[in-house]
């Protein structure tokens, strides 16, 4: 019989069991059912990388689109007024009356056109209104938006705010990295995505990580033991990112082992071991050593510092061990929030932003250092 791994350890990729976003989910059906400015329907999803936010906008999409709405989901990459707009253009219920564009002696093709041509502004009013008279709504959901330029963000908070205050049924959703960063990025972060209902991406339950697994591979029509999914679940710490990688390698240790057998496949506790060793052999060089890659010598001192000094770590210990003065180590640290290396948890405490990377950086520290001639 062909097996096929269920796991997606793959950036935006929808997982076989989204695990841990019920609170998040419940958070937007509410939101959707009850009314326009209900506080669901303006959300802020953040966390860091791999934390799960491209695929949890997806399925907030889903659930929209289950009900009915019209859902455009961009990325602030690139021009993010003109991809809106394109989009709504384009979105089959979005016809050519929809503007209330009245071209009284003009032909369907100039209408046409003028549709077309028409502002940011208007289609996203005029689609946001056009869904409310038929009962349902728009939701636009944004992706890393803090690479979004100021002036497109503001542009849409306005016109969702309008909307908002003429009871209309708009709803927004963008995902960005931690709000700390946000802040580092963009000076104080902009009034209205701070005023969004923050829903921040932490460490998801090992039990729920454990019987997502146990039902993945059971799905696949493998079995598991007891004592390897417990292994498999500690290993993921509850990263999002990690519960892919992790299953999908114990998975394939199990069929690498079994597939010339006959009969049902076991994913052993030996399985669990080898699997997850190269889960976080590949987890070190894909994340850890690319978010670390390129930096000045001084964030690499100030990141293995505090590796050395435990989970939170006070920005004063680490200027008094390197010894340097907070001042000069600051456009430093700030080179790590910004790479995600590192966040803040309180004004002058940081802590590393991702699973592993403080193991990491203990184990390979040498080699590191190498690299900038110490
Ligand atoms: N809730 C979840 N449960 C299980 N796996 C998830 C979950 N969310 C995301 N993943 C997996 O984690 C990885 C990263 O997800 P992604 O949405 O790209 O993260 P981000 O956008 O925060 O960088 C993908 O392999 C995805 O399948
Ligand atoms: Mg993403």
């Amino acid at each position: 019989m062909r097996h096929q791994n269920p796991f997606k350890p793959t950036a935006g990729k929808m997982p076989p069991v989204l695990v841990g976003r019920e609170k998040v989910t419940d958070d937007f059906i509410e939101g959707l059912e009850n009314g326009a400015g209900a506080p669901g329907r303006l959300m802020r999803i953040t966390g860091p990388r791999g934390s799960g936010k491209t695929v949890l906008l997806s399925e907030l999409a889903s659930i929209a689109r289950d009900h009915g709405w019209l859902v455009v989901n961009v990325s602030a990459a690139g021009d993010l007024l003109e991809s809106i707009r394109k989009r709504l253009l384009k979105a089959h219920t979005f016809e050519l009356d929809s503007l209330k564009l009245s071209v009284p002696f003009g032909s369907v093709e100039a209408g046409r056109a003028e549709t077309n041509a028409a502002d940011f502004e208007t289609v996203f009013d005029g689609a946001a209104r056009k869904m409310t008279a038929r009962g349902k709504g728009l939701l636009v959901t944004i992706d890393e938006i803090q690479d979004a330029s100021h002036d497109d963000v503001r542009e849409i908070a306005t016109a969702v705010q309008f909307l908002i205050r003429d009871d209309q049924n708009i709803s927004l959703v963008f995902a960005s990295i931690p709000t700390g960063v946000l802040d580092l990025l963009n000076g104080k972060a902009m009034t209205f995505l701070r005023r969004a209902k923050p829903e921040e991406l932490e460490a998801i339950p090992l039990a729920e990580v454990r019987d997502s697994l146990r039902r993945t591979i059971e799905d696949s029509g493998f079995f598991a033991d007891g004592a390897a999914l417990d292994k498999a679940a500690e290993a993921t710490a509850g990263y999002a990112y990690l519960i892919q990688l992790v299953g999908y390698y114990v998975w394939r240790a199990a069929w690498l082992r079994c597939r010339e057998l006959d009969g049902p496949i076991a994913v052993t506790d030996a399985d669990a071991t080898r699997g997850i060793g190269e889960a976080l052999e590949e987890f070190k060089d894909a994340v850890l050593e690319t978010a670390i890659s390129g930096l000045p010598r001084m964030s690499v001192e100030f990141a293995l510092a505090m590796s050395e000094m435990g989970e939170v770590v006070a920005t004063a210990d680490i200027a008094e061990k390197l010894g340097r003065s907070t001042g000069y180590l600051s456009p430093y640290r700030r080179r790590l929030i910004g790479r995600q290396v590192i966040e803040q948890t309180a004004p002058g405490y940081v802590t590393f932003s991702i699973p592993f990377m403080r193991e990491f950086l203990v184990e390979r520290r040498g080699e590191i250092l190498a690299r900038y001639g110490a």
